[in-house]
């Protein structure tokens, strides 16, 4: 029997996790595929192929081509085109598919979140007098910020926004995750900050600017996620093994 053929699509720490886990497997290739926005991306334990696949077709032919036999979409949670095409790839492929998401934030006692179903909406929720506003969104959505000009904005993105905002006062921070607590303190003191605009990514790297508004009071703006797109959850990186084992092991008694 030839090897099971894993296409982990990533961009998260949970794909690198899984692709690390399953590097040394002599029973399985794996494949972990990127967008190719960053402009320097990590290193990865892996084979990786890089770029859009052409949308749900083009994704489909791919796992044809390369014969893929399960897809794992371990994509960010807020990554919501790839993963509808996932989907929809794997059942046009009939191929196992699921998805590895980690679990959102949930509020905690000293929290003062708004909870907000979209980009547009949480800068509209600023009002109309003017924040300092730590906007922690990711470059793409950060141009809804453009809206509401009134603001001083600083905005942290792995790379830069592009076109920067039209808005007048605007500082960029380039970093890249995990950010301890004690940094996202002092970030937050130095600049003032008013409210937090941040989208419910879940998990612990990014997890310091949330602890960090709840201890000095800080109003959190959260954007939530959507709905995912029908394949089966898991929540951790643990569990995606136990999920590919388990897939393993029906293949290894089909006598695929
Ligand atoms: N959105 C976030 O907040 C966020 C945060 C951290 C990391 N990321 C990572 O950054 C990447 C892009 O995120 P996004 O929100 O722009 O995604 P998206 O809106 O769901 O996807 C847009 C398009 O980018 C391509 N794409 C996305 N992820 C891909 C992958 N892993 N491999 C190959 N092509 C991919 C696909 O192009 P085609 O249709 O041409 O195949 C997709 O239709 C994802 O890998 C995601 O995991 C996203």
């Amino acid at each position: 029997m030839g090897k099971a053929r894993i296409l982990i699509l990533g961009g998260t720490t949970e794909a690198r996790a899984l692709a690390t886990a399953l590097a040394s497997r002599s029973d399985l290739y794996v494949v972990l595929s990127l967008a190719g926005r960053t402009a320097d991306p990590a290193p990865q334990p892996v084979p990786v192929r890089s770029g859009g696949f052409g949308g749900a077709e083009g994704l489909a032919r791919y796992v044809r081509d390369e014969a893929i036999d399960l897809v794992v979409d371990a994509t960010h949670p807020f990554a919501a085109r790839i993963s509808a095409n996932a989907s929809q790839a794997a059942a046009d492929c009939a191929v196992t598919a699921f998805v590895l998401h980690r679990a959102a934030w949930a509020p905690v006692e000293g929290d003062n979140w708004l909870s907000v179903h979209s980009f547009s909406q949480a800068i509209a929720a600023l009002g109309t007098a003017a924040l300092r506003v730590f906007l922690a969104t990711g470059r793409q959505e950060a141009h809804q910020a453009n809206s509401a000009p009134q603001h001083l904005y600083w905005v942290r993105s792995v790379d830069p926004v592009e076109p920067p905002l039209t808005v007048p006062h605007v500082s960029y921070i380039h970093s890249r995750g995990p950010f301890r607590l004690a940094d996202e303190l002092d970030m937050l003191q130095r600049h003032q900050i008013d409210v937090v605009v941040a989208k419910n990514s879940g998990g612990d790297a990014t997890y310091g600017k949330i602890e960090a508004a709840r201890q000095l009071g800080i109003k959190v703006i959260m954007v939530e996620r959507g709905e995912t797109a029908g394949l089966p959850v898991v929540e951790t990186v643990d569990a995606a093994l136990a999920q590919i084992d388990h897939f393993v092991s029906s293949r290894i008694k089909r006598g695929v």
